[in-house]
C-alpha cells in the first residue's frame, strides 16, 4: 500500500487492532505490532521466524510518551535532545506505569525506545498513539529491509498489512545505547556513528566487554535475558512438595494439589497465547518465593522453539549475567 493518508489510517487502525504492519523508519523497515499487546507481539515472534525472544524496541512519536516507558536520566535525556528523532535507541529502566507487554521486553526491567525521524512512522505512531514494537521485517536470520518488497519478499503471508514509503535513508539499524545509572553503554553501532554520540556527552562510550569482571551489572544487559530468582525443573512430570509450577495445556500432573501456586501458559494448548504470557506468567510465580517453579513440557514447534529457548536459559545455572 502506497504511503498516503488513507494508509496512513489504515496502518494505525491495524495496529490498534492488534495487527502486524510493516512501515518504512529512516533506518530500516520495521514489523509494527501493538506493544501493550502480548497477543499481537507473540504473532509478530512468529512471522518473524525467531528461535528466541529477543527484547524488541518500542517506538513512540515524542519524547513525553517516551518518558512514560522508561526513566530517562540526565545522560539519556541529553541523548534525546541531541538524536531524537532519529536512529537512536536508548534502553533505560522501565517506568513505573509503562504498560508494554513483558514479552515485548523479554521478561526484562529495562526497555529500548526509539523516537524514528520518518515522516510515515511518525505519522503511524502519532496515529495510533500507543507504544509500537518494530523489530527488522525481515525473517530472523535474513537481512534488514530498506524497501518494502523486501519485506514481502520475506513476510508475505504473515503478516497484515506493508506500508511502501520508498527505500529508506539511513540503511542500517539504529544505534543502541544503554543509559541504565552507570556510563552510557554501546550496544549495538548503527546509524548514529559513535564520535556524534560521544560529542554530545563529551565522554567516551563504554563497550559491554570494558565492564568490571566483578562490578555491579545491569540485569539483562549482556545477556539479555531474564533470570527468575527461582530454578526452574524443565520437563517436569509430576509436581514435588513445595514446587509452584508452570502448566501448558489441559492435562494435569501428579502431585499437583501441593504446588504452592500453579500457573497455566495456555490450558487450550496454543503456543501463541502461551509466548504472550511467558514471562508474566513466569514473574508471577517466582513473586511467590518458591525456591523451584517445575516447568511442564512445551512442544517444541514454532513457537515453542522460542518459549524452550527462553525456559532453557532461565534454567542455565545462574552465570555473572544474571544477578
Ligand atoms: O533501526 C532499528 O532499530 C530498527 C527499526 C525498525 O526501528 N529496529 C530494529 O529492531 O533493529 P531489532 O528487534 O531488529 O533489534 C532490537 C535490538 C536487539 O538486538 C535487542 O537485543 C536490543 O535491541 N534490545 C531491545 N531491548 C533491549 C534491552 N532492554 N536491553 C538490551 N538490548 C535490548
Ligand atoms: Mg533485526
Amino acid at each position: 500500500m502506497k504511503a498516503d493518508a488513507a494508509a496512513v489510517r489504515a496502518a494505525a487502525d491495524g495496529l490498534a487492532a492488534g495487527a502486524l504492519v510493516a512501515f518504512p523508519t529512516e533506518t530500516v523497515y520495521g514489523l509494527g505490532a501493538d506493544a501493550e499487546n502480548a497477543l499481537a507481539v507473540a504473532r509478530l515472534y512468529a512471522a518473524k521466524g525467531r528461535p528466541s525472544f529477543n527484547p524488541l524496541i518500542a517506538h513512540v512519536a515524542d519524547l513525553l510518551s517516551a518518558r512514560k516507558l522508561a526513566r530517562l536520566d540526565a545522560v539519556a535525556e541529553r541523548l534525546a535532545a541531541a538524536f531524537w528523532p532519529g536512529a537512536l535507541t536508548i534502553v533505560a529502566p522501565r517506568a513505573m506505569g509503562c504498560r508494554v507487554c513483558a514479552l515485548a521486553t523479554a521478561g526484562l526491567d529495562t526497555i529500548a525506545v526509539r523516537i524514528p525521524d520518518h515522516p510515515v512512522a511518525r505519522a503511524i505512531l502519532t496515529g495510533v498513539a500507543r507504544p509500537i514494537v518494530a523489530p527488522s521485517a525481515n525473517r530472523s536470520g535474513h537481512l534488514s529491509p530498506t524497501r518494502a518488497d523486501h519485506v514481502l519478499a520475506d513476510l508475505a503471508g504473515q503478516i497484515d498489512l506493508v506500508i511502501d514509503g520508498g527505500p529508506t535513508g539511513v540503511g542500517v539499524e539504529s544505534t543502541i545505547v544503554a543509559c541504565l545509572g552507570v556510563r552510557p553503554m554501546l550496544l549495538r553501532p548503527g546509524g548514529i556513528p559513535r564520535a556524534a554520540i560521544e560529542r554530545v556527552l563529551d565522554a567516551p562510550l563504554d563497550e559491554p566487554s570494558a565492564m568490571p569482571a566483578d562490578g555491579p551489572l545491569a540485569p539483562g544487559l549482556l545477556a539479555s535475558h531474564y533470570a527468575p530468582r527461582a530454578r526452574l525443573r524443565l520437563e517436569a512430570r509430576a509436581v514435588q512438595p513445595g514446587e509452584a509450577l508452570l502448566a501448558f495445556g489441559p492435562g494435569s500432573l501428579p502431585g499437583v494439589s501441593q504446588a504452592t501456586r500453579v500457573l497455566n501458559l495456555s490450558v487450550r494448548g496454543d503456543l501463541l497465547e502461551a509466548a504472550a504470557n511467558l514471562f508474566a506468567c513466569l514473574r508471577a510465580l517466582d513473586a511467590v518465593g518458591t525456591g523451584t517453579i517445575a516447568v511442564m513440557p512445551v512442544p517444541r514447534e514454532d513457537l515453542g522453539e522460542a518459549i524452550n529457548d527462553r525456559l532453557a536459559r532461565a534454567a542455565a545455572p545462574r552465570g555473572r549475567a544474571a544477578v
